[in-house]
């Protein structure tokens, strides 16, 4: 598909009113997208395990105005208080995506997000914030078209997620989740995410994910930024080929269940991602001392335990400690034992692999 299978053809239904409410979760990249091109083109594919515990409601209140405008009219309020700051990255949003969504000028909304996590966790809340909002518009078009198919429904979601977030493309559905053109997968696009179809080992299943919260400080560097930092990087290409070549390598681990290989792989993009950080111009460390202490420490237990535990990181100083279910009971006392200590607060998430977002309510009245 290309952009302009996105733009719907006239509306069939007049909707005068609507409140439609979604969840949608955050997720965790295991190959990473760090790069992107213009109009949120990512420089290389990236796969995710959709998360579950860590998730954004948003309910947008639809009212019909009684002449179109020339601009976007909405409010906006995170956990019922208004919130004016959001607004500049909504409506950038709401610009981006008004060519797939040409209903968006005819209609007030009223948007009201929440966060499952604390706020200020230092938990990314883009990934999820931006796909529930983009399935509450595109379920909102399926009022004014009911005609759309679950298919469409989906991929549209992902690709207005994408224009808000990159990785919020990842979050439409469960449980791993492929984002960029890759030659190895069928079906794979730089436009929106696709649910992974390769075979997967069932030791994948249920797998977890406890969040150790390092730091909750505000970032140093926004992904965006970051991502930007990629153009003239000296070690780009490389970077960029390499997570072809990773991603190809994974598919063969998550069929076989191979978890000595998935670990080097997984802990090895989180590195690189983090390398690349170290090494643009200007470079920037988002690590924290504790953050090390946490991998040292993964590291050791793993080799005197013989558990299959590793870490991934995204564009900050938490960690991600990822293990199946079979060694949950070993690795979580491991966790409250050594880990804890070296979180603000000793606060951390237990979150695991998750199915997708999930719709709450849907109200149209015509
Ligand atoms: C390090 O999706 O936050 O988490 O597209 O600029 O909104 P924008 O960036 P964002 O980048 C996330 C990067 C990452 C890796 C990943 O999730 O693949």
């Amino acid at each position: 598909m290309i952009e302009k299978d996105f733009i719907p053809l006239a509306y069939s239904q007049e909707v005068k009113e609507a409140k439609i409410a979604w969840k949608s979760p955050s997720n965790i990249a295991l190959v990473k997208y760090w790069g992107k091109r213009a109009d949120q083109i990512p420089a290389n594919p990236s796969i995710s395990f959709t998360l579950s515990a860590c998730a954004t409601t948003t309910t947008v209140e639809f009212e019909i105005l009684k002449t179109p405008l020339n601009d976007f009219r909405f409010d906006f309020f995170f956990e019922g208080i208004p919130k004016e700051d959001f607004k500049p990255k909504i409506n950038r949003f709401f610009e981006r995506t008004m060519a797939y969504l040409p209903f968006l000028k005819s209609y007030h909304l009223k948007i009201d997000s929440t966060n499952s996590f604390p706020h200020s966790s230092g938990i990314a809340s883009s990934a999820s914030g931006m796909s529930a909002l983009a399935l509450c518009l595109v379920d909102f078009e399926r009022c004014l078209n009911p005609d759309i198919t679950k298919e469409h429904f989906n991929k549209k979601a992902s690709f207005l997620a994408r224009l808000g977030s990159g990785s919020a493309c990842r979050s439409i559905e469960g449980s791993l989740v492929q984002w960029g053109t890759h030659s190895d997968t069928k079906g794979s696009s730089d436009l929106y995410g696709i649910q992974y179809k390769g075979e997967v080992h069932p030791i994948f299943n249920k797998f977890h994910d406890t969040i150790l919260l390092v730091d909750k400080g505000q970032k140093q560097v926004s992904s965006t930024v970051g991502h930007g930092l990629m153009h003239n990087h000296p070690y780009s290409e490389q970077r960029f080929a390499q997570a072809h070549h990773n991603l190809s390598s994974l598919r063969t681990m998550l069929a076989s269940g191979d978890l000595k290989a998935f670990i080097q792989l997984v802990e090895s993009e989180a590195l690189t991602l983090h390398a690349m950080m170290m090494t643009s111009r200007p470079y920037f460390v988002l690590m924290k001392p504790n953050t090390l202490e946490i991998i040292n420490r993964i590291w050791a237990f793993r080799e005197r335990s013989k558990t299959h535990v590793c870490f991934t990181l995204d564009a900050g100083a938490n960690v991600h400690v990822l293990y199946p279910e079979n060694e949950k009971k070993q690795v979580y006392q491991f966790i409250q034992d050594e880990l804890l200590t070296f979180c603000e607060n000793r606060q951390h998430i237990c979150d695991r692999i998750g199915f997708g977002a999930e719709k709450i309510a849907r109200t149209p009245h015509t």
